[in-house]
Formats: structure tokens, sequence, C-alpha cells
């Protein structure tokens, strides 16, 4: 596994308005958009390419395009939502799997309670979503989905992470081709498994409490 910390002045500073308590919904939903794009430069930088002929006004060049087959996105709902278009916008080609994970607020365990994903993911790079790494456990959860699916290449992007949940990924992936790109490594989780100093309830603060 590889963790991939951004250490970007724009990305803390984007990072120190998403946390502040006062940020409105609608505030917090763009910088979660724009979050993702600047996280998207590292998490994509092994994105599968093929060479391509082009004509440009001058003279014939080779470029590249995205190779098929051709990446899928999987935002974990509900807050994976709130990245989902920084990085279509991005990889405008890409497919977009859903899967939704509740974490249960006293055990703290996911449970899976929707999903929409291709069958097979042999051979399919697998870009996952998800604002928040606490315990670990609704991204470990997701990547036993992708990989029982046949996904062997996954890196996920999360704007804030924990400690204990970069440890649990750690175990959970050993021998895995898995790459995490994470705005911020925190200090910790408090007793309800909040991420400290975090953001509080990254759902509620993108589409409110449900
Ligand atoms: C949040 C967050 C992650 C999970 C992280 O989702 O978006 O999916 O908690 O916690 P963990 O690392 O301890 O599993 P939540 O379950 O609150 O659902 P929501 O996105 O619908 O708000
Ligand atoms: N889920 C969140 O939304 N925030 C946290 O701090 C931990 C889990």
């Amino acid at each position: 596994m590889q963790v991939i910390v951004a250490d970007h002045p724009l990305i803390t500073h984007k990072l120190t308005v998403l946390r502040d308590r006062t940020t409105a919904s609608s505030t917090f939903r763009a910088l979660a958009k724009e979050l993702v794009t600047l996280l998207a430069y590292e998490a994509t930088r092994r994105v599968r390419v093929t060479p391509i002929e082009i004509q440009t006004p001058v003279t014939t060049t080779t470029g590249v395009q995205i190779a098929a087959p051709i990446p899928l996105i999987v935002p974990i709902l509900r807050a994976g939502l709130g990245m989902l278009d920084g990085l279509t916008a991005l990889l405008p080609t890409a497919e977009v799997g859903f899967l939704g994970m509740l974490r249960d607020e006293e055990t703290l365990q996911p449970t899976a309670y929707a999903h929409r994903l291709p069958d097979d993911l042999t051979g399919r790079q697998v870009f996952v979503l998800d604002p928040m790494l606490a315990t670990g456990g609704s991204m470990a959860a997701t990547l036993d989905y992708l990989y029982a699916r046949g996904a062997s290449d996954i890196t996920a992007i999360c704007l804030i992470g924990a400690p204990e949940g970069v440890d649990l990924l750690e175990r959970s992936t050993q021998g895995r081709d898995f790459t995490v790109v994470i705005g911020a490594l925190d200090e910790r989780l408090d007793d309800k498994g909040y991420i400290v100093p975090g953001l509080g309830d990254a759902g509620d603060r993108l589409y409110g409490t449900v």
C-alpha cells in the first residue's frame, strides 16, 4: 500500500475553510470539489494511457489517450458523492459505480446498503472517493467489494484521514496494489470515532442531517 499525504499550501488552506464549523454547506460542497481536483493530480499519476498519433497545425506528433478499459470511479455514498463531480471533470470518459456504506454510530461498523457496480472489474483501474478515512472500516469494506469483483489496481482519494484508518488499510491490503491519497493526516479519533481535529460529519456538512 502506498500512502500519499498531500503537502501543498493551497490544499491546507482549502481544508482549513472546510474544517471551520461556520462554513456553509454550499461553500463546503464547492471546496470538496476543488480539493478532489487538486488531490487527483497525485491520484491519477499512474492512470493508464496509450499512444495516439495526431496532427497539429504544424506537424504530426504522438500524444496519449486514456487506455481501455476505461477507469471506474466509485464514490462511497453518501459523502463520497460530494467529490464525484471534481473527478469526472478530469476523467470525463470514466464510468461511475456506486456503493452505499453507513457506519453504525455505536459499534462504528459499516453496513453496505446499496451497490451498483460492474460485476467484472478485472483489469479496470478504480478510483474510490470518500472524504473521511476514520477507523477505515468503510474503506476496507469497499475494497473487499471491489477485490471480490476482480479489481486489482485501486486508488482512494480522501480529504482527511486518521492514523487508525491508515493502519487498518495497511493490514487489510497487504500484497495488493492500493494507493490512498489524503489531503491531511490528522491526529487521532475521539471516543465517538470522529477524526480530531477533523471537520465533523462530512455527509451532514455536505447535505444536512438526515
Ligand atoms: C462517513 C464517511 C465514511 C465513514 C468513515 O460516512 O463518509 O464513509 O463515515 O468512517 P470509518 O472510516 O470509521 O468507516 P457515514 O457512515 O457517516 O455515512 P454518510 O456518508 O451517509 O454520512
Ligand atoms: N465520518 C465522518 O463523517 N467524520 C468523521 O470524523 C468520522 C467519520
